[in-house]
């Protein structure tokens, strides 16, 4: 199976300045032959439609659930209609931790979402606390996480993302990114990405760990030059 690659951009980018980014990863993915897809979630204000010849696709780091309506400062499925948008992230930690999102909403969105037939990346994983506890408390953290959510829906891709890995420079070591992978698939047979501080320096080493079908990058992504030559690793 080949490798899905993420791109999440969070508070990052302006919309000239994606625009340029895509256009520099549409040229690079055709010099590099990368035939795999893409995935970039630029922040709700540089959504477009994009014009590329590779297959670069284009999602949302958030939508509320619902056509349109008075839910201030949210977009709901007009606004990612008028780009073609059929890819949403739910679940991402910062969403659950900063923005302050329950389980109950969470699954709440997802259910709404795959009934429209988008393509769901949903986000699970553990504090440091968590890890700390060990892998039978890191077993029922995620189970949580994956309450309320119809894990059978065709259009999931699951990320693995440790919330003490995520832009803190602190990689899970591939023996635990395969001992956890391997947890989850014993419960979510879907493709599987792991997150967490993934950079040029140690894609080769996440993308080889059995379990692992790809990354959702955040940093690491937002300077073009740094994704491609993540591209070339994946290739
Ligand atoms: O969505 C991406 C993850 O939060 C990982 O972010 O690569 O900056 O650690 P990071």
């Amino acid at each position: 199976m080949s490798k899905i690659l993420a791109a999440n951009f969070k508070t990052n980018h302006t919309r000239a300045s994606t625009q340029e980014y895509v256009e520099k990863l549409d040229t690079s993915m055709g010099e590099l032959g990368y035939l795999d897809d893409l995935y970039l979630f630029p922040p709700a204000t540089a959504l477009n439609n994009f014009n590329v010849k590779n297959s670069i696709h284009i999602g949302a780091q958030n939508a509320y659930p619902t056509i349109k309506g008075s839910f201030t400062g949210e977009i709901g499925v007009e606004q990612l209609e008028e780009f073609n948008v059929k890819t949403l992230l739910i679940g991402h930690s910062e969403r659950r931790h900063i923005l302050g999102e329950t389980q109950e909403f969470i699954a709440k969105k997802y259910i709404w979402f795959i009934e429209k037939g988008f393509k769901i990346f949903y986000c699970i994983g553990e504090p440091l606390e968590v890890r700390e506890a060990g892998d039978k408390a890191v077993r029922q953290y995620l189970v949580e996480q994956l309450e309320g959510i119809d894990t059978s829906y065709e259009n999931l891709i699951l990320a693995y993302e440790p919330v003490w890995a995520i832009g803190t420079g602190k990689t899970a070591t591939a023996e635990l990114i395969e001992r956890t992978h391997s947890m989850i698939k014993e419960m979510v047979d879907k493709p599987l990405l792991y997150g967490g501080s993934v950079k040029p320096q140690n894609l080769a080493e996440i993308l080889a760990v059995p379990g692992c079908d790809g990354a959702l990058i955040g940093t690491a992504s937002w300077d073009a030059e740094s994704m491609i030559s993540m591209l070339e690793i994946a290739k």
